[in-house]
């Protein structure tokens, strides 16, 4: 079930839509308008279209939105050159610039090795050499992604079907090949689909300028009035009308008017772009759109070269890219085509009419609009309208392709991002719908079966990661990272210029983003111990970034870590000092063995128990520490229904601080693990100062302390170590020793239950199992001596392998060696149960 060569993807009628088929026609025309009485095109052009003065685009559209807006036209439409009827294209959003519309094309970019890879920085449609850089550019970054794709879905081998290439003969490596190319291509068209939807829908409709995560979903599974389903991957055709209505050419940029401009000067010399004839370019242009040599060796930039491996450096890519977004899009207008496209004009005027193309009236009919009754309501521009009356007699007569381009643009009000005319912003809804809901792998196939479930769930858009519903971030961050930082609004909103959102953008939200163009970082890396150590020991020269995050989330409130880190190495000394220590292993000892007991499940006909010693148990121990010993949270159990947070929610709200403290590993999630932990921090913070209050006051409970105190039931039992902390915080605000103890303790909670969960599983591999179990059977006297032998090695191991600070691994190691059983407690449940530990990756896992 995967996409065929040409596209066809319907299972109702397999042909419907595949590339080399004819133009589907939505209206006929009924008005007699022979060809020799139509305007001659040129003319048509000078007088309505071409550029007068550039006008920057209303609603702050870049011109890399235009360019995205590109590959989609290219995705779609490829009229044959000699037979205007026939779209080489097939009719569906199926990334056919990048993969080709025939079988010799698909093969003519892929590596074939088993990988289901595509060689470096190459696609298959070569008319895209003759567009502005930043278009191929955004198509090499969706040609990296399909090769990121296949790597993963090869490395995660979800059915353990794949094999090293070496090891496998010719038929199954190219097996192997055509399945991992062909469900990283499914992968790879659903981004695409994704982008059309978030970014370029979320422009057209101003949803991304008015800061609005919702979009249209044409995907969605619905019932109509009737209540049956609304048809869905029933196959779609595309007409000569949309064809014609997505002929943007007025929003071209005026950077990219240069660059075509010097592109068509290297095809014909110095000929002046208003006399180049259909004649001159279709032989002109054959040498760029019929290029010899493979794909993976054209030359797709002027003024850049690919490295050995075929690639192009990112700098070169993030520059084409951000240009783009620099550069505002041209308004749509009459007279706004750049006379260079004049010929390119010309030629879609010719092609409309040998398609005998309905009118702009009649168009406006089928699409359930009041026709135009004289020019000056179509245009009401006078100089406007009074050409296109001396050109066309009667608004009768009005051609589809002109009257639709040169037609009165709308302005820019909520719902109206594109401004183009009125009767394009109407159509092109109705066709995305079509183009899209229509087409089989983006909807009733769109499963993760077929994507694999890390590909199904690696293109779902997450609504709460600073881009207002855009997608191409994700890909950003992903492929150029040094070029496109965390919190850039050049990653966040690459279709809107920067300089025009910032002014749009909710006031509140400004500070949330960075909106200079990115400066690349140039990282060092040091490896050598001594200049390792010499970076770690110098606090001032090289802060270390988690402190600078913890400050991010704490927002203005330095953390009194001045203050809480003696107390907390003093509590430690405390805690672990001969009377305190058997406190301190009761509590983790008896709140592990509570959770043991209630969250293990036992075997029909068998004593053995089985539990997820991860999720139900070190993940929630240090939760139930700082609630209960430290921050004064009222945790919501079965005990305490009226708490405020489950155990699972408070370590979720925790893992996510960790996650963005310490792991941060990329800049994707950072947008909403920082808006996540920002919250963390500010509830946190609330508890942990009323708590100080009242801890600190002389004076009675306030009412509406005690208040809270009963709705929530509220913890009392952090009061000894709040005391503690405010007489060893001495000087300190509550505000201050509350971020202190955040930054000590929520975020590495989550470490610590990594390193509790690494050591567990150490403690379940390979022969150590059996020593353990062989202690739990025969229960010598010095069996918690010899655990903690056990409970070293692994230690040792995992202070290798884990990402964690040093005090986390110092304090799991001083509580490892004093949390044995109390005395005279035989703690019979953890002995029997099955424990099943998977190795950790992140905090999360284990969830
Ligand atoms: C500077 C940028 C652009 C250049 C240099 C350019 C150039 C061209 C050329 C050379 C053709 C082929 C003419 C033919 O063989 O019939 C064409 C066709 C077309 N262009 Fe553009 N174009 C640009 C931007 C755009 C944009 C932004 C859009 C709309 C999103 C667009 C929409 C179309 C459409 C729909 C066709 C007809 C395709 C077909 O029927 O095969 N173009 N353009």
């Amino acid at each position: 079930a995967f996409r065929a060569r040409t596209g066809a993807t319907t299972t109702a009628d397999p042909d419907a839509g595949h590339g080399g088929a004819a133009y589907a026609r939505s209206v006929p025309s009924v008005n007699p308008m022979p060809k020799s009485f139509l305007p001659d095109a040129g003319l048509v052009f000078d007088m309505l279209l071409k550029r007068d003065k550039f006008v920057p685009h209303p609603g702050g559209l870049s011109s890399l939105f235009f360019a995205f807006a590109d590959l989609v036209i290219h995705s779609c439409f490829n009229t044959r050159p000699t037979d205007y009827t026939i779209n080489d294209s097939s009719s569906y959003l199926d990334l056919s610039p990048l993969y080709g519309s025939s079988q010799k094309q698909v093969d003519s970019i892929r590596v074939k090795d088993g990988f289901g890879k595509i060689y470096n920085d190459t696609f298959a449609d070569a008319r895209l050499l003759m567009m502005p850089p930043s278009v191929c550019s955004l198509l090499i970054i969706f040609g990296r992604n399909h090769n990121y794709v296949a790597q993963k879905i090869y490395e995660i081998n979800e059915n353990g079907t794949y094999r090293d290439p070496k090891t496998q003969s010719d038929a199954e490596k190219a097996a192997q090949d055509e399945e991992i190319f062909q469900r990283s291509r499914l992968v790879n068209s659903g981004y695409f689909m994704k982008v059309i939807l978030g970014d370029y829908v979320g422009a057209i409709l101003g949803l991304v300028r008015d800061g609005s995560a919702w979009r249209l979903d044409p995907l969605a599974t619905m019932r109509e009035l009737d209540h049956e389903f609304a048809p869905q991957g029933e196959g779609n055709v595309c007409s000569v009308e949309f064809n014609l209505m997505y002929r943007w050419h007025a929003s071209t940029s005026q950077p990219d008017e240069h660059w075509t401009q010097a592109a068509f000067k290297r095809i014909f010399g110095d000929k002046d772009p208003g006399t180049i004839t259909v004649e001159d370019f279709k032989n002109g242009a054959k040498g760029y759109l019929r290029p010899t040599g493979a794909p993976n060796t054209w030359s797709i930039f002027a003024d850049a070269t690919r490295d050995a491996n075929g690639r192009y450096s990112d700098a070169v890519l993030a520059k084409y890219l951000q240009d783009a977004t620099a550069s505002p899009a041209s308004a749509f207008k009459a007279r706004g085509t750049p006379e260079v496209l004049r010929v390119i004009e010309m030629m879609g005027i010719e092609q409309a009419r040998s398609w005998g193309t309905c009118s702009l009236n009649e168009f406006r009919k089928f699409m359930g609009l009041k026709p135009y009754s004289t020019f000056r309501e179509w245009n009401p521009d006078p100089e406007i309208a009074k050409a296109a009356e001396v050109l066309y007699h009667d608004i009768e007569n009005l051609e589809l392709h002109v009257g639709l381009q040169a037609e009165e643009a709308k302005k820019p009000m909520p719902g109206a991002g594109l401004c183009p005319g009125y009767t394009i912003s109407r159509a092109i809804l109705a066709d995305a719908v079509c183009l899209t809901r229509g087409d089989r792998f983006l909807t009733v196939d769109f499963t993760p079966f077929n994507l694999t479930s890390w590909g199904y769930q690696d293109c779902q858009p997450n609504k709460n990661d600073g881009s207002f519903g855009g997608f191409l971030t994700k890909l950003l961050f992903r492929h150029l990272p040094e070029y496109y930082p965390a919190g850039s609004a050049w990653a966040h909103f690459p279709f809107m210029v920067p300089e025009t959102m910032k002014k749009d953008i909710a006031k509140g939200m400004v500070n949330d983003y960075t909106w200079t163009r990115p400066v690349p970082k140039r990282l060092t890396v040091v490896s050598q111990k001594p200049i390792v150590e010499l970076v770690l020991d110098s606090r001032a020269h090289f802060e270390p970034a988690a402190d600078l995050r913890v400050l991010q989330l704490t927002k203005s409130v330095r953390p009194a870590r001045d203050a809480v880190r003696p107390y907390l190495a003093c509590l430690l000394y405390v805690l672990l000092k001969e009377d305190r220590v058997k406190k301190a292993a009761d509590f983790f000892y008896a709140t592990a063995k509570e959770l043991i007991q209630e969250r293990s499940l036992g075997h029909a006909k068998s004593r053995v128990r089985s539990i997820d010693v991860v999720r139900d148990v070190i993940n929630l121990v240090p939760m139930q520490w700082i609630a209960d010993q430290v921050a004064g949270i009222s945790l919501k159990t079965p005990q305490n229904p009226r708490g405020v947070f489950t155990p699972w929610e408070l370590y979720k709200k925790y893992s996510n601080v960790a996650d963005f403290v310490y792991v941060n590993e990329s800049p994707v999630n950072v947008f909403t693990l920082q808006q996540q932990g920002q919250k963390t921090a500010e509830e946190f913070a609330d508890v942990v100062q009323e708590n100080l209050k009242q801890t600190g006051s002389i004076f009675s409970v306030s009412p509406i302390y005690a208040l809270t105190h009963f709705f929530t039931a509220s913890n009392d039992t952090s009061r000894d170590f709040l005391s503690a902390l405010l007489s060893a915080g001495r000087g300190q605000s509550p505000a201050e020793l509350a971020a202190g103890v955040f930054a000590e303790v929520v975020a590495t909670a989550a470490l610590w239950s990594k390193a509790v969960a690494s050591i567990v599983d150490g403690c379940i591999t390979g022969d150590r199992r059996d020593r353990l179990a062989k202690l739990a059977r025969e229960n010598p006297p010095d069996a918690d001596a010899q655990m903690l032998v056990i409970i070293r090695e692994v230690i040792c191991a995992c202070s290798i392998r884990l990402p964690a600070p040093r005090a986390t691994l110092t304090m799991v190691r001083k509580l490892a060696e004093c949390s044995g059983p109390p005395a005279g407690d035989e703690g019979a449940a953890p002995r029997q149960v099955e424990a099943r530990a998977q190795r950790p990756e992140s905090p999360r896992r284990g969830r």
